[in-house]
């Protein structure tokens, strides 16, 4: 296996230098659930121990339940240490916590709001910076944003005020458009931050760098070089205590139309004019519209649709969709999916990009992989009809974060005998540091006022505007029929096998 060098280890691939200048409050509403013990707090916590979240900035947890404050710092402790063991330290904790506390509230009730707000400009903070995170049932986002508009919390007269909205963002382009008309009745466009944890992978940002921070792949990364380009998310997870959400979602709703198609974009975009937040999004918005459209038994040849039956992962018998909590026997839902994609413009005509996504997999995997096309000529076996092994450029995004190249190579010896072989690189022994969490880069990038990597809202319209007729194809029965596969699957579905070569069907066996 041949190496890149790499920069020292111990080189830290974090953004320290990124510290916040003035103190906020973060206020969470919707803090008794799952993401707050399981990344808003941890993230915010590393941020504090690397002294990037400012000393006097402060954590308001809002809930239902009724808490105390010491109550809901020890459920926070205990889950963090449960997590996060490796980077718990009790004295930074015991700090960290004096910053958190917790409101009992009704995100309904108006007084509640008033009251908090109340408590807040008691404070008498300069400036009161204040960055509200809906973390709750999409259900309440109007309510909560039109509630902070009608009592005047979204006024920035004494202090910025943002808004993040969590994912998912609408459930298809009507009622995506109808929800950011809500908001932009009480927040202005620059004071919404719409998440996709995606673009806070380090992985997902480092496609930028690697296209255009070096010289030598840009020139290739066209129609003229590319063969096709596969971006495959697989998850051994499945749907968990979520069912009922899942089973109104499915797999398009829950992976492609976000995170799928934002890894799209950052490998198809043109070069921004700058790293800079509408730059980028413009650039993002145009790929998007040149997605050519999948209509009604379009779907038949280009989609694939899959659900889990009962399996095997890593060794434990896992039950099907259908038995998991909250899923109907009879469930239709999609647990996979597949999509041939075109893309409409001068760089990428003609080239396939295949999205993938499945629960329950054989294995857990994020990776892009772009093959290249077949040198015209096979100088070394003229006898070979085709190429067998083309260079392939795998962007493996989780969980072995890193880089590959495949390339044949002259096997040592007499004769010309080929090998394919890999020119590789990794994260963690090349920085010699665990990967920040996504929500980290994200919570210190909208305390920082920086939106690059959050969604303008006619990415999120462009992107439902693609997804829906697809979704409304397979309602209709104009897609592929459902495919069941076992859980824990090894290898790609019949379906996918057909869509990378359709000659299958002809020739079947
Ligand atoms: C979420 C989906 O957005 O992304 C989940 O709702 C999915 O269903 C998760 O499991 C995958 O995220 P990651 O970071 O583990 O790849």
């Amino acid at each position: 296996m041949v190496h890149f060098a790499v920069p020292e280890p111990g080189q830290n691939p974090g953004n320290e230098n990124q510290v916040m200048q003035h103190p906020a409050t973060i206020i969470i509403f919707g803090a008794s659930g799952d993401l707050t013990r399981r990344k808003l707090i941890p993230s915010l916590f590393d941020l504090y121990r690397k002294k990037q979240l400012h000393p006097d900035s402060q954590i308001i947890g809002i809930s239902r339940t009724p808490f105390s404050d010491q109550e809901f710092r020890e459920k926070l402790k205990a889950s963090f240490t449960e997590f996060y063991a490796h980077t718990y330290d009790a004295k930074t904790w015991d700090q960290f916590s004096n910053h958190i506390s917790y409101r009992s509230g009704d995100v309904t009730s108006r007084d509640d709001y008033l009251s908090l707000d109340s408590s807040l400009s008691q404070q008498k903070r300069k400036p009161d910076n204040r960055l509200y995170y809906l973390s709750l049932d999409p259900r309440f986002y109007q309510t909560v944003t039109d509630i902070l508009g009608e009592t005047g919390m979204t006024g920035e007269e004494e202090g910025w005020r943002r808004v993040i909205i969590e994912k998912p963002y609408g459930s298809n382009l009507k009622t995506a458009v109808a929800l950011t008309s809500a908001i932009q009745r009480s927040f202005f466009e620059n004071q919404i931050y719409r998440i996709d944890h995606y673009l806070g992978k380090d992985t997902v940002q480092n496609i930028l760098i690697f296209r255009f921070a070096n010289a030598i792949f840009e020139p290739v990364w066209n129609r003229n070089y590319i063969d096709k380009v596969e971006i495959s998310v697989s998850e051994t997870l499945g749907v968990g205590t979520r069912g009922s959400y899942y089973d109104k979602s499915g797999i398009l709703r829950d992976m492609f139309q976000n995170h799928l198609l934002q890894l799209l974009t950052f490998i198809a975009m043109e070069p921004p004019i700058a790293f800079e937040a509408d730059a980028l999004r413009d650039e993002k918005v145009k790929v998007l519209r040149t997605l050519r459209p999948i209509l009604g038994s379009q779907a038949r040849e280009q989609t694939v649709r899959g659900q889990y039956t009962s399996g095997i992962i890593n060794g434990k018998e896992v039950p099907a969709y259908r038995g998991e909590q909250g899923v109907p026997a009879d469930s239709q839902t999609e647990t996979f999916g597949e999509i041939k994609v075109l893309i409409d413009n001068w760089r990428w005509k003609s080239v396939p990009f295949y999205l993938s996504s499945g629960k329950r997999m054989g294995q857990k995997s994020t990776e892009i992989r772009i093959q290249f096309k077949c040198p015209p000529h096979f100088l070394f076996s003229p006898q070979l009809q085709e190429c067998l092994s083309p260079n392939i450029l795998t962007l493996s995004i989780q969980p072995d974060e890193g880089i590959h190249i495949q390339f044949l190579t002259k096997v040592p010896g007499g004769g010309l005998e080929t090998r394919p072989v890999n020119l590789d690189f990794h994260y963690e022994p090349a920085f010699g540091a665990i990967l920040p969490d996504a929500y980290e880069r994200l919570l210190l990038d909208a305390l920082l006022g920086d939106a690059s990597l959050f969604m303008r809202a006619d990415e999120i319209e462009l992107a439902w505007s693609w997804i829906d007729p697809i979704l409304q194809a397979w309602q209709d029965g104009q897609g592929p029929e459902l495919e069941f596969y076992p859980a824990g699957i090894n290898g790609l579905l019949a379906g996918s096998q057909i869509l990378h070569n359709p000659t299958l069907l002809a020739n079947p066996g």
